[in-house]
């Protein structure tokens, strides 16, 4: 499984990305050498998914510093970049909880020297990285549980290694069950319009060695009364602390079809994706893109009527009664949620 996508190269003090704009055609590195390149990757989905994005960000807060050396006034100069860092992107929580991480280091040490912070930012956002990946294979063991051998999962969009700094959320559930000798084989939804589910999932899994199929997103109705679908495994970029899920567009769909089908639909999400100030899915605010996204998918041309005006919100919200299980790294949380998110917090 990937888990080099993201690298921090000491020599040219720069993040190189692995850019997702482009796989599976080509596999091209982003540079990062400052905010402004940390903001365009992140905005440009040069590097997307919940967990990923936050780890970018903590190297970005690095960065930041770096870029605000010599100035008399770097305190505040850097609070103006880490705020710009933290908003990049709307609906994700991990680009805050990131943030607020070195913000936290930051308060919690009599800082003189910009360079000390750095250097404490530096080895904080390794840190990070590294246990995002232990984080998710402790989701994995955890959800691999709800998965039996010969098990047909769909999931959508791409909550996978990419998706993170490694091994993956859902798709880790379905790699963990892997690894455990079962036999899965896995729908991945397209997920238009960035096409995470039939470019990056489908890259990653096939790679892995793992049976993937790639479907149209419009075709999941057909397939879960086809019987081609016994479980569904997700990802989710910010859960309310009722349990309300916001993940890539469509997938309150999927989770609407599961429950018509009786299939049972598990969300797989780390605790940095909990956010317990906001209530419920209604607080959560919904990323809306670029609308040529959606008029010319290729990038070339296209394909809708000049002057048609077009939708293109980034996620939805399912809410928590349709979901059966969300899998963490403490163990898989039942309803209801509110009590088993306070308990798990430690409320
Ligand atoms: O817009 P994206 O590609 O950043 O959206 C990503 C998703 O919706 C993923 O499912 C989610 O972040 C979970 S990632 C482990």
């Amino acid at each position: 499984m990937m888990n080099d996508h993201i690298r921090f190269d000491a020599d040219q003090d720069a993040l190189l990305l692995l850019d997702q704009r482009y796989l599976p055609l080509r596999e091209e590195w982003f540079a990062c050498r400052n905010t402004d390149d940390v903001i365009y990757a992140l905005q440009t989905m040069v590097v997307r998914g919940a967990p990923a994005i936050g780890v970018t960000a903590a190297f970005g807060c690095y960065l930041a510093s770096r870029e605000v050396r010599g100035k008399t006034d770097w305190r505040i100069a850097l609070k103006e970049l880490l705020e710009l860092i933290r908003t990049a992107r709307p609906t994700a929580v991990n680009l805050r909880w990131a943030v607020e991480r070195m913000e936290a280091l930051w308060r919690a040490n009599e800082v003189v020297e910009l360079d000390h912070l750095a250097s404490l930012w530096l080895d904080e956002a390794k840190r990070m990285q590294l246990e995002d990946e232990a984080i998710n294979r402790a989701m994995g063991r955890h959800g691999a549980e709800l998965l039996s051998d010969g098990d047909r999962v769909m999931t959508h969009c791409n909550a996978g290694a990419l998706a993170t700094a490694g091994f993956g959320t859902a798709v880790g559930v379905i790699y963990a069950a892997v690894e455990q000798g079962k036999r899965i084989s896995v729908v991945a939804n397209e997920t238009r319009p960035f096409l995470q589910g039939a470019r990056l999932t489908a890259y990653e899994l096939h790679r892995s060695g793992v049976e993937v199929t790639v479907a149209c997103d419009n075709a999941t109705g057909l397939l879960m009364k086809k019987g081609l679908v016994d479980k569904v495994v997700v990802g989710a970029d910010r859960i309310a602390a009722n349990g309300d899920v916001a993940n890539k567009i469509g997938t309150y769909s999927v989770a609407l079809l599961a429950k018509a089908h009786g299939v049972p639909f598990y969300v797989a999400a780390p605790m940095s994706t909990f956010d317990l100030d906001c209530p419920d899915g209604a607080h959560i605010p919904i990323e809306e893109r670029p609308a040529r996204e959606v008029t010319h998918p290729t990038g070339e041309s296209q394909i809708t009527p000049l002057g048609v005006q077009v939708y293109n919100f980034a996620f939805d919200v399912t809410p928590a009664e349709l979901v059966a299980g969300i899998v963490t790294e403490k163990g898989v949380l039942r309803p209801p949620y509110t009590e088993a998110i306070q308990r798990m917090f430690g409320k």
